[in-house]
């Protein structure tokens, strides 16, 4: 059995002192049991929201990272000072990041291979465009995104990944996918690790959704087979994510 997982994105917002508050807020109300809950906060939120949640079940995670180990790479966040900071998740390649930054699938490999050799769990994303869609290229697409995501990635380390299944025009939008479109998306995930890794990998690896995930359809998409859990975005910046995080409870 997988193990649920609700990982709240918070993107670029909460200034130092409002991530405190935010946290503590949440932090009462996301104790479930079943469910691994993870905040990725952005970077100069990570040593307060880690200190702020001490002590109780939430994980921290960062919204990127770089994959060298130090030097002169100005601006940029090392795995050793996410993981001194108390960081156990990372966001890899999410579709902003492509977008915006121009990171493409040899650069997300690298910070992926650098994520696994600091025991960071890196939340690999995927995801098409809505004309990609349309086009009907949306399986093919995501197929190409996870071989070159997990290039030389050994079996041992893939077990240990979250893959997240983002929809880029679900994204932000409101408009979610069906839990039928995500389902089989998901499963097309896993049929492709298994591929590439054997059943047992396969039957392991987490896939989470994301994509205007919200209070009132986690439950039905968390619900499909493939499915184990979520990548939230607008969503975890409320007390509704508590709601998210109960979505058996409610
Ligand atoms: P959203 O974002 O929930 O606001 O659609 C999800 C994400 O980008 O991770």
């Amino acid at each position: 059995m997988r193990r649920k997982m609700v990982a709240g994105n918070w993107k670029m917002n909460m200034t130092p002192s409002q991530a405190v508050k935010l946290a503590g807020d949440l932090m009462p109300l996301v104790d479930n049991e079943d469910v691994d809950v993870v905040f990725c906060v952005p970077a100069i939120d990570i040593v307060p929201v880690v200190n702020v949640v001490k002590g109780s079940n939430i994980l921290i995670g960062a919204e990127d990272m770089y994959y060298e180990e130090k030097g002169a790479y100005t601006g940029e966040v090392s795995p050793e000072m996410l993981v001194d900071a108390g960081v156990k998740y990372v966001i890899i390649g999410h579709s902003e990041r492509r977008e915006y930054f121009k990171e493409d699938d040899t650069i997300i490999n690298k910070k992926i291979h650098k994520a696994l050799q600091y025991n960071i769990v890196p939340i690999v994303c995927c995801g098409e465009s809505l004309e990609q869609r349309e086009t009907g290229v949306t399986l093919d697409f995501i197929k190409k995104q996870i071989s070159g995501a997990f290039k030389h990635i050994s079996p041992e380390q893939a077990i240990k990944c979250v893959i997240a299944y983002e929809p880029i025009w679900a994204i932000g939008t409101g408009r979610v996918a069906t839990s039928e479109q995500a389902q089989e998306v998901c499963k097309a995930i896993r049929d492709n690790i298994r591929n590439i890794y054997g059943p047992v990998v396969a039957e392991q690896i987490r896939i989470l959704y994301g994509g205007s995930v919200n209070a009132a359809n986690a439950a039905e998409i968390f619900a499909q087979d493939d499915i184990d859990g979520g990548l939230v975005g607008g969503a975890s910046l409320k007390l509704e994510f508590a709601k998210i995080v109960n979505y058996d409870r409610m």
